[in-house]
């Protein structure tokens, strides 16, 4: 009777030991893909000659540079400000950054160019996710 016990005992420690690895280890075993945040899901417009297409809402613009577009998250790498888009480059009104329409800095503070999103045309539908 007191060796069943002991064993009862030794069965439900291991049992809890288990779970406990399992829980652990589960942790480090997650699915390595992520589902892709959408940030931006808007109508297709085109975007003009060297010109680009901003929504300030979603910081994002899309950006053409000849015959590609991307798109190009609008928060400033410095300390995270919204940076506009003139005709030519991409201007942090806070500190004063400056980038090329692909993102790259022309001149700090900002050290880190502009984060390019993932762009696809879905049907008629620009749809950016991060
Ligand atoms: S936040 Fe853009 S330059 Fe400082």
């Amino acid at each position: 009777m007191e060796e069943s016990g002991r064993r009862r005992r030794r069965l439900i420690a291991a049992l809890i030991a288990a779970a406990g690895a399992v829980f652990f280890l589960g942790r480090f075993f997650r699915p390595l893909t992520r589902t892709a945040e959408v940030r931006l899901d808007v109508p297709r417009e085109p975007v003009p000659a060297d010109g680009a297409l901003v929504y300030a809402r979603a910081r994002v613009a899309l950006v053409r540079d000849g015959d590609r577009i991307q798109a190009l998250d609008l928060t400033c790498t410095h300390l995270g400000c919204t940076v506009t888009v003139t005709p030519t480059e991409l201007v942090c009104p806070c500190h004063g950054s400056r980038f090329d329409r692909k993102g790259k800095v022309l001149e700090g503070p900002a050290q880190r160019p502009l984060k390019q999103l993932r762009l696809e045309e879905r049907e008629d539908r620009w749809v950016v996710t991060v």
